[in-house]
């Protein structure tokens, strides 16, 4: 499995504690092989990727894309009473 390459080193905790964005995933990439010694991972870079955004990505669900803000016209709150 794909994901193997990444848990040589640690476990796949560390993965789902680091949830981030595709782009976030490359950028971890590129520093587990600039840093941790992370052998380059060539077509297998690909697979890896979308597994983990795929997996240990950031939910945006489109309905929260679309969603507004709470509209700003809202009676005062009576204060006491
Ligand atoms: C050669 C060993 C090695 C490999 C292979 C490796 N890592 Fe790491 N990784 C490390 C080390 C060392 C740390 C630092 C752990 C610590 O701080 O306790 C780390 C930390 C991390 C972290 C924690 C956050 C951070 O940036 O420090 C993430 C996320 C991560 N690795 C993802 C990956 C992914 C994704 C892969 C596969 C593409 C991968 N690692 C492959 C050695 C490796």
């Amino acid at each position: 499995m794909a994901r193997d390459r990444c848990t040589e080193c640690h476990s796949a905790t560390l993965l789902s504690q680091n949830r981030t964005s595709r782009d976030g995933w490359i950028r971890t990439i590129r520093r587990m092989e600039k840093e941790e010694g992370l052998e380059p991972l060539g077509d297998l870079e690909k697979p890896i990727l979308d597994y983990l955004a795929a997996t240990y990505g950031v939910q945006v669900k489109p309905t929260e894309l679309r969603r507004r803000r709470a509209p700003l016209r809202q009676p005062p709150v009576a204060d006491g009473g």
